[in-house]
């Protein structure tokens, strides 16, 4: 699908909080994906990717609010990999209060988010600040967004992280720190260490593919 397929209707509401697109699936029983952005990404960027790694799954894409010099982030960092955590805690409860508008207008289950970069962080923020929201994450190079996450609780949570062994924006020590802090809220954690960059890679589209597909709807 291109990006600039006509946007749906309800991607105009102004009555939900983020500025987002959606788009309805063929499939009313499989998991929606949140699609969260990169720096200076969109609400259109990953409708792409959704529908190549969910192809009948509704996808709901909102745009990060905080502008960096005119790139939609969302939350704000102070320099690169250095975040400001009030920021990420105040804008992942925001995000939260998104997803639950979200589901009410559009009639969805709890979804899946797919976060690149930035839009990963803010999905890892999401994961352990507030349990519950999402019924699992594909955290595609990811960062650890909060030095000392809150006591979540992630019982059996799906989340698929996806580092670059050759990233230099995520050191595989930052990777990993993340990757034990949702390990120990009880995620059902699955982590690899991709040989590319921070860019994404063909394996990322397959293995998010073929992990989504074992991912069950949640009504929760
Ligand atoms: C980015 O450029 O978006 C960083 O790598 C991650 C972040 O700032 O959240």
């Amino acid at each position: 699908m291109s990006v600039n397929a006509p946007l749906s209707r309800a991607s105009a509401n102004a009555e939900l909080s983020f500025l987002h697109r959606f788009e309805p699936g063929r499939d009313p029983a499989a998991a929606p994906l949140l699609l969260l952005h990169g720096t200076g990404g969109d609400e259109n960027d990953l409708i792409q990717l959704g529908r190549m790694i969910a192809p009948d799954a509704p996808l709901l894409s909102p745009r990060g609010k905080v502008m960096e010099g005119g790139m939609p982030r969302f939350f704000r960092r102070l320099r690169e990999g250095v975040f400001d955590e009030a920021d990420v805690r105040l804008r992942a409860a925001e995000l939260a209060d998104f997803v639950r508008e979200a589901r009410e207008a559009y009639g969805l289950a709890a979804p899946v988010a797919v976060g690149f970069s930035n839009g990963a962080n803010i999905a890892a923020a999401l994961l352990l600040t507030r349990p519950g929201v999402l019924a699992g994450a594909v955290l595609l190079r990811a960062m650890v967004p909060l030095a000392e996450p809150p006591k979540a609780d992630l019982a059996g949570t799906p989340v698929l992280l996806l580092s670059g062994g050759m990233d230099p924006i995520v050191p595989e020590e930052n990777a990993a720190r993340l990757a034990g802090q949702l390990r120990n809220a009880g995620a059902r954690l699955d982590h690899r260490t991709l040989s590319v960059g921070h860019g994404l890679s063909q394996a990322d589209l397959t293995l998010a593919r073929d992990w989504l597909a074992t991912v069950p709807t949640s009504a929760a």
